[in-house]
């Protein structure tokens, strides 16, 4: 099979569908349903899949049941099921449910890390330092989000600087990946390209991954772009859920099928059922009521109904 030039060996999808897939939805999404999510997707081969976010239920009423949703799926053993948490109080319920991976979520842009967390970046990375140390003495691995990565819904353009100062500041204090959200889904190839460079050069490129919306349709193409620079780990959305309540108009993380499609196409083995992976992403957005934002999923299922599979 021709190969691309610079891509990696394997890559890791970190599944977001359960958390950032749904933590938008307006009405509420039964405990039963998001249980049955996660079970598809692990299923499906996912190795990776963020479970839900003990955040405060004031600010996302959606992700209120994460208690129960870790109590009530079953654990596959090999997998990991991360969770969010902002602060310390997140932190201790996400202890007492028993998850062995977090991540702590910050931002490259001040309007929006007030507007998301209700703090400015250096307050924040002082609230996530006593998380991640006490994380790290519980033995729960923890990951860094920062978001608007390639741009903000308050301040537009971010530099690729802020976005590196903010990654290497997760990075020291304990967080051994960091996840970069283009939370708008505004970025284009040549500017993804940029951005991981500048971060590259803080932190190690195996220790960052690709969180990339689909707003403008660029995703796939961004992900291909920073893919050829080394970036081996990409977290996606089954069936395209997705989007943060504090950034207006954005939609979906990039969906699943659509990057496990691509990598079977460029000979990068996921270990994923595409097959299972497309019929959950049906199966979803029928019980939330939504359009699949997969083409993949689409072909698939329009492909599944013309041999009556
Ligand atoms: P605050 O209002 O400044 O915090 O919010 P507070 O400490 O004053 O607490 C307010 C109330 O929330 C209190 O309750 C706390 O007890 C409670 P009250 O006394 O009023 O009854 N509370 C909590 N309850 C449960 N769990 C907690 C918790 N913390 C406080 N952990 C805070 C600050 C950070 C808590 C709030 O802003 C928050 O929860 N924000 C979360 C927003 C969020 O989840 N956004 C979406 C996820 S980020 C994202 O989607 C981007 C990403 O996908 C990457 C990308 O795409 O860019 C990751
Ligand atoms: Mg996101």
């Amino acid at each position: 099979m021709p190969r691309l030039s610079g891509l990696p060996e394997q890559v890791k999808i970190v599944e977001v569908g359960p958390r950032d897939g749904l933590q938008n939805e307006k009405t509420m999404v039964s405990t039963d349903i998001k249980v049955e999510l996660i079970h598809r997707l692990c299923d499906a081969g996912l190795l990776v899949i963020e479970a839900t976010a003990f955040v405060s239920p004031k600010w996302v009423p959606q992700m209120a049941d994460a208690s129960d949703v870790m109590a009530r799926i079953s654990r596959k053993p090999g997998v990991t099921y991360p969770v969010l948490v902002p602060n310390l109080k997140g932190l201790e319920a996400a202890i007492e449910a028993g998850v062995t991976e977090v991540a702590v979520f910050g931002a490259a842009s001040e309007s929006f890390s007030q507007k998301n967390i209700n703090c400015s970046i250096a307050e924040s990375l002082d609230r996530f330092r006593p998380v991640v140390s006490a994380a790290r003495d519980a033995n729960i691995a923890v990951r860094g989000y920062i978001s608007c990565v390639l741009g903000c819904p308050y301040e537009g353009e971010i530099a690729p600087q802020k976005v590196a100062d903010v990654a290497k500041a997760l990075f020291d204090m304990g967080a051994y990946e960091i996840s970069l959200g283009d939370t708008i889904g505004t970025g284009t190839p040549g500017k993804a390209q940029a951005m991981i460079e500048a971060v590259a050069s803080h932190v190690a490129i195996e220790n960052l991954a690709a969180h990339f919306h689909d707003t403008y349709g660029q995703a796939l193409a961004n992900l291909l772009a920073v893919l050829q620079m080394g970036i081996a780990t990409i977290d996606s959305s089954v069936a395209g859920l997705g989007g943060c309540p504090y950034a207006k108009g954005a939609s979906g993380n990039v969906a699943t099928e659509d990057v496990v499609y691509m990598l079977n196409g460029l000979g990068i083995d996921t270990g994923i059922d595409l097959e299972k992976l497309a019929k959950t992403g049906s199966w979803i957005t029928g019980k939330i009521g939504r359009q699949s934002g997969s083409k993949a999923n689409l072909a698939l299922a329009a492909k599944r109904d013309t041999v009556g599979a």
